[in-house]
């Protein structure tokens, strides 16, 4: 079977290199020899032992009836759809790493694969070289899912570990991510979570069988956290990790929320640290299973394209229980007015701001550190919703005082 990959950047050379290095078990796996036939990018790479398959015309892909299976590791939405479009309308398989691309437009795209008997696969769109998506539609197939909770980006994790363990700077930190090739183009993606929101929207698409939106889906980055933050979540006995969530609410809508989180040392997603990610996924009958493994890099994410390479090959016609259809309106619920718990820190409280903070929240676990600065209150609090705590946070600072940081915290119980 011939192969093509359109971008052969950091993951589409990669599924190059995974290819050439394993080939022998990989075909017996595929059952077919699988040949590498055109790489289309607008680069040219001397030296390269691909360069002669370099190529800048997508039509050399679409019309050679020989290519079956593309690869795009092109990312982005322009022009990744309309190639990756054309490339099914002409009865090919597509398998990407794109999760831009999949969180955008993937009903549309499993739905034309569907039309044309043949598949549309994105192993490698969430948590890198970790198998989540097969497992989600396959192996979890009996269970209802009731949530998921994730660290979905390597890179702001692998920024956050360094933050907390070396008290290395965000910028430093952030360039290194870079240069180990875990970040994207433009790192804004990473570090405002508009990474992990794309790929929470997948699983719970997947999931929960109607496509999420991102723009659906409250989202808050790393960068504005602070080393005084890391500090008062160690009091609290805890780490701050970027979380992406989902639960389904007994009203049948779907809870979602990215964000940076307190999570309690005694969970299991509080020391995945560095590069990796992992994924909790809650069913009614398996009970909490997780897993765990490099979010980000070029051989993991070629390992999980390949995998889904394999699957094409083998695959007779579309697999049937890879699909969602369109999103239903009202199916995310607001979740400001969920019950949940969050963590605050306010400065340049003293005298009654304190007094009147420590009546609006009482109750709520209060954090000292060893150097808080003058005038610095911070508390856990539990039970309540985000559209509660604002208004409670809104009679304290209208005494005074700043609201330095919010965040939620991972209770156990959403
Ligand atoms: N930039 C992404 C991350 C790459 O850091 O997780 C993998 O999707």
């Amino acid at each position: 079977m011939k192969l093509a990959i359109m971008g052969y950047g950091v993951v589409g050379s990669g599924v190059a290199q995974v290819l050439d290095r394993n080939r022998a078990s990989i075909e017996k796996k595929a059952g077919c020899p699988l040949e590498l036939q055109a790489i289309l990018d607008r680069r040219e790479f001397p030296g390269d032992p691909h360069e002669k398959l370099v190529i800048q015309d997508v039509q050399r892909i679409l019309e050679d009836p020989e290519i079956q299976i593309v690869v795009e590791a092109m990312g982005g939405t322009h022009p990744a759809y309309d190639y990756v479009k054309a490339c099914l309308e002409r009865g090919k398989s597509v398998v990407t790493s794109n999760k831009e691309l999949v969180a955008a437009k993937g009903v549309e795209l499993l739905r034309l694969a569907k039309e044309k008997n043949v598949n549309f696969l994105f192993e490698a769109s969430v948590g890198g070289g970790i198998p989540i998506i097969h497992p989600l539609h396959q192996c979890l197939g009996a269970n209802e899912i009731l949530e998921i909770v994730g660290i979905l980006n390597g890179t702001t994790n692998f920024i956050l570990t360094k933050m907390i363990r070396e008290q290395m700077s965000f910028e430093d930190a952030l360039a290194m991510a870079q240069q180990l090739g875990y970040a994207e183009q433009d790192p804004t993606a990473d570090v405002e979570g508009l990474d992990a929101c794309r790929k929470i929207c997948i699983l719970a698409s997947l999931a929960f069988g109607h496509h999420v939106y991102p723009d659906a889906v409250p989202t808050q980055g790393i960068s504005r956290i602070t080393r005084e933050d890391v500090a008062l979540a160690e009091r609290w006995g805890g780490v701050i990790k970027l979380l992406g969530r989902v639960k389904k609410l007994e009203n049948g809508t779907l809870y979602l929320v990215v964000g940076p989180h307190l999570v309690p040392k005694s969970h299991p997603l509080a020391t995945v640290d560095d590069v990796f990610n992992a994924i909790l996924v809650r069913g009614d009958a398996t009970g909490e299973v997780v897993f765990y493994g490099k979010g980000a890099g070029k051989l993991p994410t070629a390992s999980a394209v390949i995998s889904d390479v394999i699957d094409a090959a083998k695959a007779e016609g579309t697999i049937p229980t890879l699909q969602w259809q369109e999103a239903l309106p009202g199916q995310v619920a607001d979740g400001r007015q969920v019950p949940g718990a969050f963590y605050v820190r306010l400065t340049g409280c003293d005298g009654q701001e304190r007094a009147c903070c420590e009546a609006q929240f009482e109750g709520a676990c209060f954090l000292q550190r060893s150097d808080s600065l003058q005038g610095e209150v911070a508390f856990v609090a539990e039970g309540l919703s985000e559209e509660e705590l604002d208004h409670r946070l809104a009679t304290v600072l209208a005494q005074g005082g700043t609201l330095a940081s919010k965040m939620y915290v991972l209770d156990g119980d959403f």
